[in-house]
């Protein structure tokens, strides 16, 4: 079968898929034919913010979890493209800790430049993904919203680059159908002012949680209690927040929890993590794996160890983000291109199964960042992606996380050092617990 690629969604990973082979044509090379479907209007992924929540305006879920006021919840030299700096987006060094327009911004600047847009077939979500009984690849079928058609066409690799943090993982705790508040995801959670003068439960213990807990103090809710499945997140948090065991019951407004305390709530907000799903796969192309570092069943994070002409790109919980896409996605590109051989299943088996004991044994939240940068460095030694600083990256990590257990409130006024240019970046302009508009123009404004 002609080599003909098909790539699935138009988000940072699926974008990282269409620039890896955008610079294999720039070097002049014979590369194939790249589709890339993406079910939304526009590219970007989770950092296209919508309002909209449950449906989009053709009746596809809603992709991004995203909501106003959102800033990087981690410094962005540990996601810099190192084909692309900040300084070259912006023209200037910025502060580490960007909302979320101009990350967007510096995300689709890459998209842009690469000239890729133009293999984008947006309005097209892939219904289904079956391989061939015969003569290897693929029959891919998709809905195209513009046509109202569906469309079966032949492809010789697949690559899944459609997120996993968009379907909601919901819980059930018992009475909560009682609560006369409002119940929501984080994943339809939109504006932090919207709890203003409430009393809000957090439910979860992770990122969400508590970004989500700290916008809606910070946006003037009168209390955030958090309550947790396995272990308190353990912040210093500011006056009016506190963490509790997890609930055990809802009453009407009252809820109770493990340790018998209870308390009256406004809202409640399930934090509580998403589920890895993949409907358009056909079951046995299907990855079923949690949020964690190394999923079953990819030989090196990324290629479908059943059939080697399938690829999954940023499926692993995210450490790295960007640069790790990258580092897949360069990888993916030079198994497709030939350039790098595969060994044979045994191998390969024996390999993931290496990496997968190393994640079991990892004891806290330092090795897990040396593993992933591990990962990141591994997939690196194949391809010719641009080397950056991954050991500054690791450091940078760690300061971060020191910052932010001295001070969930302060971390984000931090600087760090970028791993592709080595330069310091400035502070922001205004403490983040006192800049009230995320807007680009006004984080990039006054100095
Ligand atoms: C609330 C939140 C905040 C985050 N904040 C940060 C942050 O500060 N820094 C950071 O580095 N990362 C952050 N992340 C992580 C984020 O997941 C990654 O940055 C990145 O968006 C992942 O890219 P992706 O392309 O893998 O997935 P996505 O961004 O989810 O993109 C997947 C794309 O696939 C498309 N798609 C899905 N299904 C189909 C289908 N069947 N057919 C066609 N197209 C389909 C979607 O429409 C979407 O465009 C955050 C995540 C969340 C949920
Ligand atoms: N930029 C930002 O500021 C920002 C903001 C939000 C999210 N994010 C990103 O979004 C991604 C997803 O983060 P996430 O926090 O949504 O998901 P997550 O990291 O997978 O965490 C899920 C949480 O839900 C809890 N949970 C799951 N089932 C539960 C149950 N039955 N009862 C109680 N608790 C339960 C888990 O508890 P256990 O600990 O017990 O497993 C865990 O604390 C991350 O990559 C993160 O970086 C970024």
């Amino acid at each position: 079968m002609k080599k003909r690629v098909a790539v699935i969604g138009a988000g940072p990973s699926g974008l990282s898929v269409l620039r890896a082979f955008a610079t294999a044509r720039n070097k002049k090379e014979k590369i194939p034919e790249v589709v890339c479907l993406e079910k939304q209007k526009d590219w970007g992924g989770q950092w296209r913010y919508t309002w909209r929540v449950g449906s989009d305006e053709n009746g596809e879920p809603v992709q991004s979890s995203m909501y106003r006021f959102l800033w990087s919840n981690g410094p962005k030299e540990c996601l810099e493209f190192a084909d692309y700096s900040f300084e070259k987006h912006f023209g200037k060094a910025i502060p580490s800790y960007p909302p979320r327009e101009p990350l967007a911004d510096y995300i689709l600047g890459r998209a842009k430049k690469s000239r890729v847009r133009s293999w984008i077939r947006f309005e097209s979500p892939v219904r289904f993904v079956q391989a061939n009984k015969k003569g290897g690849g693929f029959t891919v079928t998709s809905h195209d919203h513009k046509t109202g058609k569906e469309l079966q066409e032949q492809f010789s690799h697949v690559i899944v680059a459609s997120g996993h943090f968009s379907v909601p993982n919901y819980p059930e705790f018992e009475g909560i159908e009682t609560f006369p508040g409002r119940v929501l995801h984080a994943h339809d959670f939109r504006s932090a002012d919207e709890f203003k003068g409430q009393h809000v439960l957090v439910v979860g213990a992770s990122y969400s949680a508590e970004d989500i807990g700290l916008q809606c103090k910070k946006y003037g809710a009168k209390s955030v209690t958090f309550t947790y499945r396995t272990a308190a997140m353990g912040f210093k948090w500011p006056r009016g927040m506190d963490e509790r065991p997890l609930l055990k019951k809802v009453q009407g407004k009252k809820v109770t929890f493990k340790n018998r305390s209870s308390k009256e709530f406004d809202a409640i907000i399930l934090c509580t993590g998403y589920q890895h799903s993949f409907p358009f796969m056909d079951t046995p192309l299907r990855l079923e794996t949690t949020n964690r570092l190394y999923s079953p069943g990819l030989y090196k994070g990324a290629v479908w160890n059943d059939n080697p002409d399938l690829f999954y790109i940023g499926m692993q919980d995210q450490w790295y983000t960007f640069t790790m896409f990258d580092a897949e996605a360069w990888y993916a590109r030079d198994v497709i291109q030939g350039k790098v051989k595969l060994p044979p299943k045994g191998s390969r088996t024996r390999d993931m199964k290496a990496w997968a004991a190393r994640e079991e044994a990892l004891p806290d939240a330092s090795a897990m960042i040396d593993f992933q940068a591990d990962y990141v460095r591994e997939l690196m030694k194949y391809t010719d992606y641009p080397a950056f600083d991954i050991e500054l990256t690791q450091k940078e990590f760690k300061k971060w996380k020191k910052a932010k257990s001295d001070n969930i409130v302060t971390y984000r006024n931090n600087t760090h050092t970028s791993p592709v240019t080595g330069h310091e970046q400035p502070a922001h302009h205004t403490p983040w617990w006192k800049a009230m508009d995320d807007s680009m123009k006004t984080f990039l404004g006054k100095r």
